[in-house]
């Protein structure tokens, strides 16, 4: 992961190289620094933790010069400490790195063979002394880079400064994002559109295998074979406000409530009220066609993904097959020809799941792509682009980019049972009826916001929670899991509620809350069944369930919460809400670092 900005400016540069880790925190926030060329010499600062601590050295410690590289760190290789954080220093050369050089140890062996001494645990260090040992030899910049690049393996986006030669950085890319800007009488170089887009909305980004040299007035590219080439320059379009809170005490809180709009102006782009019709965006492709989907994931929007394939069997008879994408493509999938092959991801630069989506194309499938970045690589790979429009999403937790993605998908599943004569018109219109009033059900489930709040006593001493669900409740019920575990530490399954009685029951005493997430309906006996069950070993059970379910199996629950009755198509949407609130005030009642939990990411560039 990490986060990567470099600027060759006309003035001081380490304000600015700030900014543009505060844009890019999302991608890791274990150590952080910055590293400028002034009069021959490599300035540095670097400190450990979030950034706030970086500012405070800036303060204490003024940065001068006007060309630099920056980069905010998650830790692969190496304890988040300051000895780890980049840049790193080797002779004439500094550099920052986000990716994994999985060749690291025997180039480290080299290296250390050859005499030179490292200074941090770090892969990244390796390719700055293999770089520093070309420049001392005599080589160029430009010269040194071709020469080292194809000795290295793994993912990479590498931004490299030279002591000597001040007026220009050079960045490279293999597997992680890189992206060049053009401004005025300035150039730059970052991971993204969105650390860049304060600077310029002029950029251009980096193929796989190329690298750049960018100098204050020029930027010239080159493709993996050194030849030097063009890559299109486009307007970014990346917003350069910096999103602010509001009167929200955390950006996850906010997302959760901004759901019901985001979800509506999702769905804007997918349905056709009047007309009573489902819609995608213009593309040509035959969804009546398909045959099989198959959906590739990671997280919280592999849970999105297993929602669908519910709604893809059920409402189209389309049969799907879902992998987490860090296993797609190992265990060497069989997928037909002609295919479809549909990619979920809020950020759309998770390294797993692209790199799925390249080994989907590679195999003769059409890509379809529900992204939330619309700059992303994700979105730029796909022949069929579905948006969602949940705006960046800052909270590590995804909440709102889920439900909105949630929102296109249901879209997608009416539009694959019509083009399969799975849907009459009326069918239609009344799906079409049902997707408009979820953004009203979310609004009211969003009310018991304080009750929720008042139950998470219930769960914050517990050392292991379990969630239950059946059907499309399944997923759901492994999504809240994953958002207790993931921002208040607690440990959380979630399991398929007939399940329960295979194993995880041995789990259940009074210690252990279990959350059951059960909208009335077909299934609803049969996970009354096994909330009994739980019941009988004294599991303390909260129930999420509508009027009608609670009035049949909300007695001896130690707390329940009342969804609206919904159809069974935006349920998910629905439930949705209390399992991240929930999550949400265990957190705060446990007071953990709720937008930027311990070891995570919001984007996860490494395999
Ligand atoms: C959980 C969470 C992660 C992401 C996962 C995939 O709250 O945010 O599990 O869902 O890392 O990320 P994207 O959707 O960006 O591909």
């Amino acid at each position: 992961m990490c986060g990567i900005v470099g600027i060759v400016g006309r003035e001081a540069v380490a304000q600015r190289l700030y900014d543009g880790l505060k844009r890019l925190e999302y991608r890791g926030y274990d150590s952080a620094g910055i590293c400028t060329v002034q009069g021959g010499e490599f300035e540095r600062r670097r400190a450990e933790g979030k950034l706030d601590n970086l500012a405070r050295q800036l303060a204490a410690e003024a940065l001068h010069g006007d060309v630099g590289i920056a980069h905010t760190r998650w830790a692969t290789h190496g304890a988040p400490t300051v000895d780890n954080a980049h840049p790193h220093i080797a002779g004439p050369v500094a550099l920052v790195h986000n990716g994994i050089i999985e060749n690291f140890k025997p180039l480290r062996d080299e290296l250390i063979a050859d005499g030179r001494k490292f200074l941090s645990e770090t892969d990244s260090e390796v390719v700055a002394h293999l770089v520093a040992r070309e420049v001392e030899n005599g080589k160029s910049p430009t010269e040194a880079v071709a020469t080292v690049l194809p000795r290295l393996h793994g993912a990479f986006a590498i931004a490299f400064l030279f002591k000597d030669h001040p007026d220009q950085i050079i960045g490279a890319r293999m597997g992680a994002p890189l992206t060049v800007g053009y401004g005025e009488g300035e150039n730059y170089l970052g991971s993204d559109a969105l650390a860049l887009a304060p600077l310029t909305q002029k950029i251009a980004y980096l193929e796989e295998g190329d690298w750049a040299v960018v100098k204050r007035d020029s930027i010239q590219i080159y493709d993996r074979a050194n030849k030097p080439v063009n890559r299109e320059i486009v307007e970014s379009g990346a917003l350069a406000t910096r999103i602010e809170k509001g009167n929200y005490r955390h950006f996850m809180q906010k997302e959760i409530f901004e759901q019901p709009i985001v979800v509506a102006q999702t769905l804007q782009s997918y349905v056709r009220p009047f007309e009573g019709k489902v819609a995608l965006p213009d593309f040509d492709f035959d969804l009546s066609t398909v045959n099989r989907v198959t959906i590739v994931a990671c997280g919280t929007s592999f849970y999105a993904g297993m929602v669908a394939k519910y709604w893809f069997e059920q409402f189209a008879r389309v049969p799907v097959d879902i992998d987490v994408a860090s296993e797609f493509r190992y265990r060497q999938p069989v997928l037909e020809p002609g295919g479809l092959a549909l990619f979920i991801s809020q950020s759309g630069e998770t390294a797993d799941t692209l790199a799925a989506l390249r080994h989907a194309r590679e195999e003769g499938q059409t890509i379809a792509v529900v992204v939330n970045v619309p700059t992303s690589s994700m979105a730029r790979e796909a022949d069929l682009l579905l948006p969602t429009h949940a705006g960046p999403e800052i909270g590590v937790a995804s909440t709102k980019a889920f439900t909105c993605q949630l929102s296109v998908l249901a879209a997608l599943a009416a539009n694959l049972a019509r083009a399969k004569g799975r849907l009459t018109e009326d069918e239609e219109r009344e799906i079409v009826e049902h997707l408009r009033e979820a953004p009203e059900a979310m609004n009211q489930a969003l009310n018991h916001d304080e009750d929720i709040a008042g139950m998470a006593h219930l769960v914050a001493p517990a050392r292991d929670v379990l969630y239950l669900g059946r059907g499309p409740d399944y997923p759901m019920a492994l999504e809240g899991a994953l958002k207790l575990k993931e921002i208040s530490y607690i440990h959380a399954e979630g399991y398929a509620a007939g399940e329960m009685k295979h194993g995880p029951i041995a789990l259940i005493d009074d210690l252990v809350p279990v959350i059951v997430l059960a909208p009335s309906g077909p299934l609803f006996e049969k996970t009354v069944s096994n909330m009994q069950e739980v019941r009988a070993r004294g599991g303390k059970i909260i129930l999420i369930s509508d009027a009608k379910g609670l009035a049949e199996a909300g007695e001896g629950c130690v707390a329940t919460i009342e969804m609206p009755e919904v159809h069974p198509l935006i349920a998910p949407l629905v439930y949705a809400v209390p399992v991240q609130l929930l999550a949400y005030h265990v957190a705060v009642a446990k007071g953990t670092d709720v937008d930027q939990p311990r070891n995570l990411a919001k984007s996860v560039t490494v395999e």
